[in-house]
């Protein structure tokens, strides 16, 4: 199987490239390579590659930023995916990855891949526009995985700004009335290969690790696992926030849980929960650490 994967300088496009199956072969694209916005761009790679299947982990994703950046957020998250369906042909599959936003967070239970979608911000009606191109016309070749609150080892994330911070201020705020779930970017790859090895169902799913917490919950657990793994000094006091006492120009939903049981029977792997994942990305940076000091 040949497969392209779109995005690849990104969080989660980094790791896929990285953990590659053996019997896969890839061809993996940074932006500045193929730019997904850019018909052009997309006809030129595509068509001579020609894969089986495409994972596109490519996306306008400064969430803040999109709300004055409505044309560069459709034309990445949007223009974009339609680019990629119409310069593949009815073989090549697709797997989209999208995000919680597409929801409004007003639920109280988790969102089945079904539930009624509203968001609330530029980056997530873009992040619809593109899952909605791909269901009227792809829907017999696609799958959308919607994620949430990635982060990895590496890269520009809450968990990297947490022990950044944890490291160098006295004390921190953290919001603590949005509820969701930490997600390793990690997992998520490994997660990828196993629908392109398996190839369920055409459709939408939704992939977090398992259970749910406030970022106030998150940044705790990071500093706990991180003084535990001597990546941090000393610890400081973490006040829980509200969302109004820390105003950011997008509007984010305050409950975005995402149900998985249909991505389980789809590829046979049940997750686990946030923290145990956590400490597996502390042992990571542990890892990167100890080989950076010898
Ligand atoms: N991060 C989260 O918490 C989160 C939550 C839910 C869903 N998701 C979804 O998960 C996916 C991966 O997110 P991520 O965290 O890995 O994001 P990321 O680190 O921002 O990576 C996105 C990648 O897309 C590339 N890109 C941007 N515009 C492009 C274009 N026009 N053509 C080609 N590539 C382009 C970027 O390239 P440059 O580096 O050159 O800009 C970057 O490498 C996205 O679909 C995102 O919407 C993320």
């Amino acid at each position: 199987m040949h497969v392209v994967i779109l995005g690849a300088n990104g969080q989660l496009g980094s790791l896929l490239v990285r953990s590659v199956p053996h019997s896969v072969k890839v061809s993996a694209y940074t932006s500045s390579v193929l730019d997904i916005s850019n018909s052009a761009s997309v006809a030129r790679v595509l068509n001579k590659v020609k894969p089986d299947l495409v994972i596109n982990a490519a996306a306008y994703t400064a969430v803040d930023k999109a709300e004055t950046e409505q044309d560069k957020a459709f034309a990445v998250n949007h223009a974009g995916v339609i680019n990629l369906i119409e310069n593949t042909g009815p073989q090549t599959g697709i797997i989209h990855v999208s995000t919680d936003f597409v929801f409004d967070g007003n639920a109280n239970t988790p969102y089945l891949p079904d539930s009624p979608v509203n968001p609330v911000g530029i980056y997530g009606a873009s992040k619809l526009k593109g899952e909605q191109a791909l269901t009227a016309l792809a829907p017999d070749r696609s799958w959308i995985i919607r994620t949430a609150w990635l982060y990895a080892a590496e890269g520009k994330n809450f968990f990297n700004t947490m022990l950044h911070l944890m490291g160098t201020r006295e004390q921190l705020g953290v919001v603590a009335d949005q509820k969701g779930t930490p997600t390793s970017a990690h997992t998520l790859a490994r997660v990828i290969w196993m629908f392109a090895e398996k190839q369920p169902g055409y459709g939408i799913y939704h992939w977090t690790d398992q259970g749910e917490a406030s970022w106030f919950d998150f940044a705790c657990e990071i500093q706990k696992q991180g003084l535990e793994a001597s990546l941090l000094d000393k610890g400081i006091p973490i006040k829980p926030l509200s969302t109004a006492d820390y105003p950011t120009p997008a509007k984010r939903p305050s409950y975005s849980v995402l149900d998985k049981s249909s991505t389980r029977v789809a590829i046979g792997y049940q997750g686990r929960p946030w923290q145990e994942e956590l400490q597996e990305v502390i042992n990571i940076k542990s890892e990167q650490a100890a080989s950076k000091e010898s």
